[in-house]
C-alpha cells in the first residue's frame, strides 16, 4: 500500500497524470478483477479496468474529470437476447475474435490446430508518468498481447499500439491485428473522414453515424490518395439540451484519430445495436496473414486519438501541434520549409545542365531559398519509359555530373534538391534486366506496370540495401539538401516468392517497415538531408510517414483554386508546416482556369510556399510580384505554418468565399488570406470576425495584399478584431487579399 500511495503521489508531483489505483508492476492470480486504469493530459481523461469477467474495457473518454474523481470499476454488459452474449456487447479495449464476438474485432488469429477461437483476458499492468503497458493473454493458448498507452501531457493526445507473442508451441497467423480500439458511448455522431482521388484528394465527407459500419481503407500497399487514415467524431447533441446542437468548426466535443501507418490500413467506424460507437483501426486484414512463429512478436501501428471540446477548429489545433512536437523528425523545432522552386511543370522530363541553371538564376532572383530538381537527370530516362531503378546520372544531360548545377545553385545563395523515386523499376531499365525477380509478383503470372512501372519488393533484404545503397552513394557524392522521394504507384500481383508461401503475405508489413528504416538510416548518416514524401501528389500523407520526411506533395492538382478546397481538407488532418503548395501557370493545366500570378501565390502562401511555374515565359511585372510576395511571405511564415489555424470560411459546400487566419503562439501575431471565387449579384466578402487573438492587446493591422473597406481601424483591440470585425473590399472572380495583425509592444 505504501508503495503505491508512493507511485500516486510522484506521478502526480510530475503534475500530468493521475493513476488511480494501480502498483507500478502487479501481476494478479485474480487477474486484476475491478482495477482501473487512468491517463490525464491537457484537458483529457481516458480511463478503462479489467471488469468482473476479467476482460479489458472501455470506461472513458472526453472531457479531463476532477484529479480526485475515483474511476468507476468497469462491468461488463449483460445478455441482451440469447444472440447478443456479453462479449459481444461490452465495449471491450481490445476485443479479440472469439467467444461469441460479432462487433469488429482487434484480433484474429488462426492456430496450427485448427483452432482460430481467441479470448484475451488482462494478465498484468506497468506503469510509468503518462504510460501504461497492460498485458493480456488468451485463456488457454500462450498468446500475450501487450497494449501501449502513452497519453501527451499537453494536448491530451493518446498513443495506443499493441504487440502480438506467440509463445505458443506451434506456429500462428495473425489475420487481423489493429493498433487499437476506441469506444464511445451511445448519443447521435457525426463522421468526418477524406477521401479523393489522383489529382483530386482531401474531400471532407461528413456524415451521421447510423447503425452498420463506416469503413475508410486502402488496400493499395501504400497509404492512397483515396482515403486518408484519419477520422473525427463530432457529438451532435450536448445530452444537456433540448433538441439538435450540432458540434461544429469551433465548439462542441470532437474525437480524433489518425493512423500512423504508410502501408494497407484500415478503420472502421461502428454503431453497435446498442448506440456505441467502436473505431477500430490498423493493418488492412484485407488479404492479410502475418505467420508468428513460436517466440515471435509482432507490433502494429500506432493509433493516435484525441479529444476537443473546441470543435472540428480545436481537434486540428491539437492534432497539428502534436505533428510539430512530437511527430516530425525535427520535433518539436521543425523549421518553416525553405521557399522552393521545382523544376517539374516548367522542363518535365527535358532537364539538363544549361536548362536547369538557367530557371535557377531566376529562382533565385525572387528570393526561392532551395532549388529541387525533378525526374528526368538519370539512367535512359527520357519519358515515363525507361530508366527508373538505374540510378546514374545521364551523361548526355549532365556530362559533368550533377556537381556544377549544384555549386551554381549554392553560388546563387540556395540549396540543392533531387527527385528519387527508389521503390519503382522500369522493365525499360537495366536493373529490371538484371534482376527480374525483384519486383512483387506472382511467378507465371502478368505483372501489370501503370505507368510502364513496376514495384520493387522493398521487402526483400537484397532490394532493401540496393535501395538505401545507392541512395547513400548519391547523398556522399554531392552536396545535396533534400530528397523529394515520389512513389507512382500502387502495388498489383503482390508476390514475393522468395520466401515460404506461409510467410508470403507478411510483404504487407515488411515492405513498409524496410521503407522507414531506409529513411531513418539516411537521416542518421545524412543529418542535414530534409526528405519530401511524395506519391504522384497526396498517396503517402500519414502519421507514419511523418516521422521520418519533413514536409509532403499534397496534390499533383496545382491549379490555386482547387486548392483552396484541397488545402482545407488536408488543413483537419496535418499541420500547414508540411504542406507544400506550388505556384504554376495559367492558364492551369488541368483545369484551363486563368488567374492572376497575385492569387496564385495567395493561394499557395497560405500553406508551404514553393515555385513551380515555368519562369522561362514570366514578365518583368511577374518577376517583381512574386519577388514582392516571397519577402511578404518569408516575414510571416512561422505564423502562418506553425501557428493557431482557424479556418473562418470554408471554401466547401459550393461557397464563394473563404479565409483562414493563423495566430502565433505567443498571439502577437495573426496572418489572414481571404478568398472571393466570384462575386455574384454584388454580395460583398462577409465580415470577418477574428479568433484566437488576446482580447485586451492591441493590433496594428498591415495588408500584405488587398484592402480593408473604409472605416477600418489601422490599430484596435483584440476585442475589437474578434468582434466588430474587419469588411474587406475584395470583389470579382478569382480574387484575393491578405493582412496581418501586429501587437504593439
Ligand atoms: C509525380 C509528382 O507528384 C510530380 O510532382 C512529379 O515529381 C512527377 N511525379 C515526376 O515524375
Amino acid at each position: 500500500m505504501k508503495n503505491i500511495l508512493k507511485i500516486r503521489v510522484a506521478v502526480m508531483i510530475l503534475g500530468t497524470i493521475v493513476v488511480a489505483g494501480l502498483s507500478a508492476y502487479r501481476s494478479l492470480g485474480q487477474a486484476g478483477r475491478g482495477q482501473t486504469f487512468r491517463l490525464d493530459g491537457g484537458d483529457v481523461t481516458y480511463e478503462f479496468g479489467v471488469n468482473e469477467r476479467g476482460e479489458l474495457q472501455a470506461i472513458y473518454w472526453g472531457e479531463k474529470l476532477g484529479a480526485h474523481d475515483a474511476v468507476v470499476a468497469a462491468h461488463s454488459m449483460p445478455e441482451m437476447a440469447s444472440f447478443d452474449s456479453p462479449g459481444t456487447t461490452t465495449p471491450q479495449e481490445y476485443a479479440a475474435w472469439g467467444a461469441g464476438l460479432f462487433t469488429e474485432p482487434g484480433l484474429k488469429i488462426s492456430f496450427a490446430d485448427g483452432n482460430r477461437d481467441l479470448v484475451l483476458h488482462f494478465v498484468s499492468s506497468h506503469a510509468t508518468a503518462g504510460n501504461y503497458e497492460i498485458l493480456m493473454k488468451d485463456i488457454s493458448r500462450e498468446i500475450r498481447v501487450t497494449l501501449r498507452y502513452s497519453m501527451d501531457a499537453e494536448s491530451g493526445i493518446l498513443a495506443r499500439s499493441a504487440v502480438i507473442e506467440n509463445r505458443d508451441k506451434a506456429a500462428v497467423v495473425v489475420e487481423q491485428a489493429a493498433a487499437a480500439q476506441w469506444t464511445l458511448p451511445a448519443a447521435r455522431y457525426t463522421v468526418s473522414y477524406l477521401t479523393g482521388r489522383w489529382g483530386g484528394e482531401w474531400t471532407l465527407n461528413q456524415e451521421p453515424i447510423q447503425g452498420g459500419s463506416r469503413v475508410i481503407e486502402s488496400r493499395r500497399g501504400s497509404t492512397g490518395h483515396q482515403a486518408n487514415p484519419w477520422f473525427a467524431i463530432s457529438r451532435d447533441d450536448s445530452g444537456k439540451t433540448v433538441g439538435p446542437l450540432s458540434a461544429g468548426e469551433e465548439h462542441g466535443e470532437v474525437w480524433f484519430g489518425a493512423l500512423a501507418w504508410s502501408g494497407s490500413w484500415r478503420i472502421t467506424v461502428e454503431r453497435t445495436q446498442l448506440d456505441a460507437v467502436r473505431v477500430t483501426g490498423g493493418f488492412n486484414p484485407f488479404d492479410f496473414g502475418y505467420k508468428l512463429n513460436p517466440g515471435e512478436k509482432m507490433e502494429t501501428p500506432i493509433f493516435y486519438g484525441g479529444y476537443s471540446n473546441h470543435g472540428l477548429g480545436g481537434a486540428s489545433r491539437l492534432l497539428h501541434h502534436y505533428e510539430l512536437v512530437h511527430i516530425l523528425p525535427t520535433a518539436p523545432n521543425p523549421k518553416p520549409r525553405p521557399v522552393i522552386y521545382n523544376s517539374w511543370e516548367a522542363t518535365e522530363f527535358r532537364v539538363d545542365e544549361a536548362g536547369q541553371e538557367a530557371l535557377a538564376e531566376k529562382a533565385a532572383s525572387i528570393g526561392v531559398d532551395r532549388f529541387v530538381m525533378d525526374d528526368g537527370w538519370f539512367g535512359q530516362r527520357k519519358d515515363d519509359h525507361a530508366g527508373l531503378g538505374d540510378w546514374y546520372v545521364n551523361k548526355e544531360k549532365f556530362p559533368n555530373g550533377l556537381k556544377p548545377l549544384i555549386d551554381k545553385v549554392h553560388s546563387l545563395g540556395m540549396d540543392f534538391g533531387l527527385w528519387v523515386e527508389p521503390e519503382m523499376i522500369n522493365p525499360d531499365s537495366d536493373l529490371y534486366r538484371k534482376h527480374p525477380d525483384w519486383v512483387l509478383n506472382f511467378p507465371g503470372r502478368p505483372r501489370s506496370e501503370s505507368r510502364n512501372q513496376l514495384v520493387l519488393n522493398l521487402a526483400r533484404p537484397d532490394v532493401r540495401d540496393y535501395v538505401e545503397g545507392f541512395l547513400d552513394k548519391i547523398l556522399s557524392e554531392n552536396d545535396i539538401a533534400f530528397l523529394k522521394w515520389d512513389y507512382n504507384r500502387n502495388w498489383s500481383e503482390p508476390g514475393w516468392d522468395a520466401v515460404p508461401v506461409d510467410e508470403q503475405k507478411k510483404v504487407y508489413v515488411e515492405f513498409v517497415g524496410n521503407l522507414y528504416a531506409i529513411l531513418a538510416d539516411l537521416r542518421k548518416k545524412h543529418p542535414k538531408i530534409e526528405i519530401e514524401s511524395c506519391s504522384g501528389g497526396g498517396g503517402r500523407v500519414d502519421l507514419g510517414i511523418l516521422r521520418y520526411t519533413d514536409e509532403v506533395w499534397p496534390s499533383d492538382n496545382t491549379d490555386p483554386y482547387d486548392r483552396l478546397s484541397m488545402q482545407n481538407g488536408f488543413s483537419y488532418a496535418y499541420t500547414p508546416q508540411v504542406m507544400m503548395a506550388w505556384v504554376t501557370d495559367s492558364p492551369h493545366w488541368g483545369n484551363n482556369r486563368a488567374t492572376s500570378l497575385t492569387y496564385r501565390m495567395l493561394s499557395s502562401m497560405d500553406g508551404s510556399l514553393g515555385i513551380g511555374a515555368n519562369l522561362n515565359k514570366w514578365s518583368a511585372e511577374d518577376f517583381a510580384t512574386a519577388k514582392r510576395l516571397i519577402a511578404a511571405y518569408h516575414a510571416v511564415q512561422k505564423t502562418i505554418v506553425q501557428g493557431e489555424l482557424y479556418r473562418l470560411i470554408s471554401p466547401r459546400d459550393g461557397s464563394e468565399f473563404s479565409a483562414t487566419e493563423s495566430v502565433s503562439g505567443d498571439r502577437g501575431q495573426a496572418v489572414v488570406f481571404a478568398y472571393a471565387d466570384a462575386t455574384i449579384q454584388g454580395r460583398g466578402f462577409p465580415l470577418l470576425e477574428l479568433q484566437g487573438l488576446d482580447p485586451d492587446a492591441r493590433y496594428k493591422l498591415a495588408f500584405i495584399e488587398g484592402k480593408a473597406l473604409s472605416g477600418t481601424l489601422e490599430t484596435a483591440s483584440g476585442d475589437w478584431w474578434m468582434h466588430h470585425g474587419i469588411s474587406l473590399d475584395l470583389r470579382g472572380d478569382f480574387q484575393a487579399a491578405s493582412f496581418r495583425l501586429d501587437r504593439e509592444k
